[in-house]
């Protein structure tokens, strides 16, 4: 699988320097924006230690992403690497910001995504953003660390209300500000065909996500960062203004068998976005419960578990049918897209019910314990999570009153 980068900055018509700055390193596979803030060079310098030190930390372990290259399943350590670098660049800024006294304001974002054989893994703090157009559709696979951003997590605000607040662009999280900062990280399955954006606010924040994908569609590498930073300037952007494409593709026999690892990726992810589980879930969201969880194949009257067993995991009905059976009673046939297996994990207590498979498929499995350490380090997507699940749970209970009514 092959990746290849392109970026390019502008100033703009409304700044006095660039305090945007980027990386392209196809031979690492590693692709960096930052926005540095503080004024009077400062912005300038936040953004290029944060980038240099963040590039110099990943190529001194240059040898051990090249190992993780080879291998197939996604490399925790990959995840721990990319916050370490960012760590190390936040205390750079940190200890450069130290020493100039006057600059009180000084930081900035960081965002970058660091690509190894047939995964990535993204690393992100502040409000630059990093897009996936992926089959036509663009997604968004950073959050914002803005105060707006916050106050719209809590409910506080929508996203419409919130477009022309006057505190849009108040980070909530910056490298440089403290001698650390939480780093948001996401392992990401890569599949030909997939095309990354990088960009700063400059262009995010004076362009929709369908006018991006249009650019993205019509226009390959450098010219498409060319279209973006025009269109933002034809919609009045105000800042710096920074695009890194990355273009992810195979050719010949490698294409035909990534082909179908793709089908198998677009799978899991298709099943669960149909899922009432996960129906309020981003694909971030969701491409984190994946990370987590592992498919396991089944077969016609094989018994996944039985009532009493001590056991905590869940499982999701990607392909196939299984039954819910409880003493000798059926109290439910469950199909692709369905879940079992929540109650022992949520009460825990043994399986409810026995469950067998009455039809070939195939299981995305989350231990209980995976699912845990999930809804603790995000809880956004914890609490959809375990929303949803309260919901299903609810549904379950009123299906279950009418068999026992019926039975009765
Ligand atoms: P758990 O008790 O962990 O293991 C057995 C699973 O069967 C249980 O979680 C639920 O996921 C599922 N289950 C139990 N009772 C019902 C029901 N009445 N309707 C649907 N699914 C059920």
């Amino acid at each position: 699988m092959q990746i290849k980068g392109y970026g390019l900055t502008n100033t703009g018509n409304h700044r006095q320097q660039n305090e945007d700055a980027f990386l392209v390193d196809n031979a690492l596979g590693l692709y960096i924006v930052c926005d540095g803030m503080g004024g009077h060079e400062a912005g300038e310098v936040a953004a290029q230690t944060a980038l240099q030190s963040a590039a110099g930390y990943l190529e001194e372990n240059a040898e051990e992403i090249k190992q993780a290259r080879q291998s197939v399943n996604p490399v925790p350590k990959m995840a721990s690497l990319v916050r370490d670098a960012i760590q190390y660049s936040c205390r750079s800024v940190y200890g450069w910001r130290g020493r100039q006294k006057s600059d009180r304001g000084l930081g900035t974002t960081l965002t970058l995504l660091l690509s190894y054989g047939r995964h990535a893994v993204i690393g992100h703090v502040g409000d630059s953003r990093l897009y996936l157009l992926r089959k036509g559709a663009i997604h968004q696979l950073t959050h914002d660390h803005t105060l707006v951003q916050d106050i719209i997590d809590r409910g506080g605000l929508t996203p419409e209300t919130a477009r022309n607040h006057p505190l849009a662009h108040v980070l909530s999280r910056a490298i440089g500000v403290m001698e650390s900062v939480q780093v948001d990280t996401l392992n990401l399955e890569i599949l030909p065909g997939d095309k990354f954006l990088l960009c700063t606010d400059g262009i995010s924040a004076f362009l929709s996500n369908a006018e991006m994908a249009d650019v993205l569609k019509q226009h390959p590498g450098q010219r498409a960062n060319r279209h973006l930073i025009e269109a933002a300037l034809t919609n009045q952007s105000t800042d710096n203004l920074t695009a890194v494409i990355i273009d992810v593709f195979a050719e010949g026999q490698e294409l035909a068998e990534e082909e179908e690892r793709a089908t198998q990726v677009l799978l899991k992810i298709d099943t669960l976005q149909s899922m009432y589980l996960f129906k309020d879930l981003s694909l971030p969201e969701i491409v984190r419960f994946v990370d987590r969880s592992e498919v396991v194949y089944t077969k016609r009257g094989q018994r996944l578990c039985a009532e009493g067993d001590v056991d905590d995991s869940l499982y999701i009905i990607l392909e196939g049918r299984l039954r819910v059976i409880a003493g000798d009673i059926v109290v439910a046939d469950l199909g692709e897209g369905s879940h079992v297996g929540e109650m022992a994990w949520l009460s825990g207590t043994p399986r409810s019910a026995s469950v067998v498979v009455t039809e070939d498929g195939r299981l995305l499995r989350i231990r209980g314990k995976d699912f845990a350490a999930l809804v603790y380090a995000e809880p956004v997507t914890g609490v959809h999570l375990l929303r949803e699940l309260a919901c299903e749970l609810a549904r379950r209970l009123a299906s279950s009153n009418q068999i026992v009514k019926h039975v009765c």
